[in-house]
């Protein structure tokens, strides 16, 4: 009845929004990776990942789609029960799908649902300012909530392709200047997606809570990468930022404790993952 109390002595705790706040201040990486069900979650825990993402990308590598916006609220809640059957140590997140938090209320009442009927302990919505008032009617309910910038893969459609985001120096200023409004909002994570190493140094530095990157190059505070993606189960051409772990790893519980070896010691991402 009282895990949380007989976890905290633990060798490894679960992990939680203190745990990840104190990893960046003592400089630890944090490694996460995405996961969709009840099985690879066992072994995701077991390489020593920090943090689990039911990830919209369940879209494209789980139900065959081109694009994440066909996810419904619930498919994530159907993979993030799974995920949460067997997953102890890692924080777990749940991805907020396509326009399932257009409106305050809307999000509020999704992301109780995630929270709720999927098991997971934090939400992650798309969004720079325009999501400002979203996330601050979460936080003001106390839902821990990472924000994602960068390449927003549910704006695929509105941004003409999955291309590097925050060149131009115009666009770079305005997305630290959203990173600071979202974390001042109440966001507790802020993801970043393709944009140049050197922006993602700068917002890194620029906030007080933890940033992960994917493709943003290795001096932010953690990496995720997708889980089938580092396994080299999706097939064709893949994201600059996609390393292939089962060459060291040999196995997928190899594959994982590769990965998060490789996060911690910095040797991943290496500078041809990255962007300029
Ligand atoms: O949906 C997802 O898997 C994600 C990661 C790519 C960060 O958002």
């Amino acid at each position: 009845m009282y895990k949380q109390l007989q976890q905290r002595g633990a060798e490894r705790p679960p992990v939680n929004v203190s745990t990840l706040a104190g990893m960046k201040s003592k400089g630890e990486k944090i490694s996460c990776l995405t996961c969709y069900d009840a099985s690879f979650a066992i072994l995701v825990d077991e390489a020593g990942v920090d943090l689990v993402l039911v990830g919209d990308s369940l879209g494209m590598v789980i139900q065959g789609y081109d694009t994440t916006v066909p996810v419904t609220v619930d498919d994530i809640i159907y993979h993030s029960r799974a995920v949460s059957r067997t997953l102890v140590r890692p924080l777990l997140v749940a991805d907020m799908p396509f326009m399932s938090y257009s409106t305050p209320e809307q999000a509020l009442g999704n992301a109780v649902r995630m929270m709720q009927e999927g098991g997971a302990q934090m939400v992650k919505l798309e969004g720079g300012a325009g999501q400002v008032e979203v996330v601050r009617y979460l936080a003001s309910h106390d839902i821990p909530l990472c924000a994602h910038l960068g390449l927003k893969p549910q704006s695929v459609h509105k941004i003409g392709g999955f291309k590097v985001q925050g060149r131009e120096n115009e666009a770079a200023e305005a997305m630290r200047r959203d990173a600071k409004m979202l974390q001042d909002a109440g966001a507790d994570i802020v993801l970043l997606e393709c944009i140049p190493s050197e922006l993602g140094a700068q917002i890194a530095k620029d906030l007080h809570v933890p940033v992960i990157g994917i493709g943003a190059g290795p001096d932010v505070d953690g990496q995720i990468l997708v889980l089938y993606d580092i396994l080299d189960i999706t097939p064709g051409r893949k994201p600059r930022f996609v390393k292939n772990f089962m060459i060291e790893g040999g196995s997928p519980l190899g594959a994982m404790e590769a990965f998060c070896a490789a996060v911690k010691a910095g040797t991943y991402p290496a500078p041809e993952h990255c962007f300029s």
